[in-house]
């Protein structure tokens, strides 16, 4: 049997991880600034995720939502206490689209609408509702369309305000733009969404699976507006590469048997890898390194020549430059051995690091970014 075909592939093997090094089948170091689309928040194999996971799986590693599964309490106080959500509720699932299914559902059955405001840009799965609610024709199958769907042109307040109603069900939106180029919701949108959420009896879902775990320098990214949203998604770097995600309710919420439902979320692995890697964000402060590192990342890349513009907070970074980033992006990988990501805007590099990058390793990248950027800029 061969592989159904849909992941254009770097010819590289990866077989050992190390905080932020990869190692591959050759022997070969590379530099992981991407963390496979900002997954590692913590570090390949950290000893401590390694140490719980090991222990874990010699127990047991999966029972169904039919027991009771300490751990998955144990994750949620200690998410609670460290997201600053601590009277929300937690619902475990397995991927970021499912945690954004299970969300627009979830602000459906609360409020019995059906419209869902999302905007120009956005990224929020590929399943049927995240993919409908995702601002990309070319992922969407002709059964993916969805007439509920309404788009609006990114921090636009006036647009938001003439298209809300009492038909919305939510708006959803990501603390940060990832896919759609690392673009930043303004602090005065994030406000007036709240408000406008409040008068009209809107949930508002922020898509926290990119952005959230502290990789903005804040637990949350749409913290940095100082609101709060009803429901917050969560994946990524919620299980350092360990399959599991979430959906935080507010108690607004009424929960009931059967309501939303999953055979493997929230399983003993699962909840375990999610419990260390939050030790390890707390243990070693890896909310305010992601700050400090990336403050000063985004100060160097933009005193760089060839630079167009540097987007995002902490480790969340979207370098623009004047033409498409690919032959940029191959040097860095060819020639320095370090892995950065792509856009939807084909001029945007995304630099999406483990939370534990130090200044040395910024400044690795910084020294191979400017020496390729002269070469990038004479070549095109
Ligand atoms: C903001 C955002 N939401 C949702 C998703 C979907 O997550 P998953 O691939 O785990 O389904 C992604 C994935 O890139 C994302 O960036």
């Amino acid at each position: 049997m061969k592989l159904f075909d849909v992941y254009p592939l770097f010819d590289i093997t990866p077989v050992r991880g190390e905080g932020v090094y990869l190692y591959d089948d050759k022997g070969e170091q590379y530099m992981d600034l991407y963390g496979g689309h900002a997954v590692i928040s913590i570090g390949h194999s950290h000893p401590h995720y390694v140490n719980m996971l090991d222990k874990q799986l010699r127990q047991i590693g999966f029972y169904s939502n039919s027991v009771r599964i300490p751990q998955q309490q144990e994750l949620a106080d200690k998410l609670g206490a460290l997201s600053g959500y601590n009277d929300y509720h937690l619902f475990l699932c397995n991927s970021g689209a499912e945690a954004n299914e299970n969300a627009l559902k979830l602000a459906s059955f609360q409020n019995g609408r059906k419209k869902i405001i999302a905007f120009e840009g956005a990224f929020h799965g590929r399943t049927s509702l995240a993919v409908a609610a995702t601002h990309d024709p070319s992922i969407q199958a002709p059964i993916n369309e969805n007439a509920n769907i309404i788009f609006l042109p990114w921090n636009d307040e006036g647009a938001l305000r003439t298209a809300m109603s009492n038909e919305i069900a939510a708006v959803i939106i990501e603390g940060i733009q990832g896919v759609g180029g690392v673009r930043m919701p303004s602090i005065s949108f994030l406000k007036s969404l709240r408000t406008l959420c409040d008068q009209y009896g809107v949930s508002l879902i922020l898509d926290e699976i990119q952005s959230g775990y502290g990789r903005s320098g804040y637990f949350f990214a749409h913290q940095y507006a100082d609101i709060q949203a009803d429901i917050v998604t969560i994946a990524k770097g919620m299980g350092n590469g360990f399959p599991v995600a979430g959906v935080l309710i507010s108690p607004d919420y009424k929960a009931r048997h059967g309501l939303l439902g999953t055979t493997f979320g929230g399983n003993y692995l699962a909840a375990t890898a999610a419990i260390a890697v939050l030790d390890v964000i707390k243990e070693e402060r890896l909310v305010a390194n992601a700050a400090n590192v990336g403050t000063y990342l985004i100060d160097q890349v933009q005193a760089l020549p060839g630079i167009k513009e540097v987007r995002g907070m902490g480790l969340m970074i979207g370098i623009d430059l004047h033409v498409p980033c690919a032959p940029l992006r191959k040097r860095l990988l060819e020639e320095y051995h370090i892995f950065t990501g792509t856009s939807s805007n084909k001029n945007t590099l995304r630099v999406l690091p483990p939370l534990t990058l130090t200044k040395p390793q910024a400044d690795i990248f910084l020294a191979a970014l400017a020496s390729c950027l002269k070469l990038t800029t004479v070549n095109i």
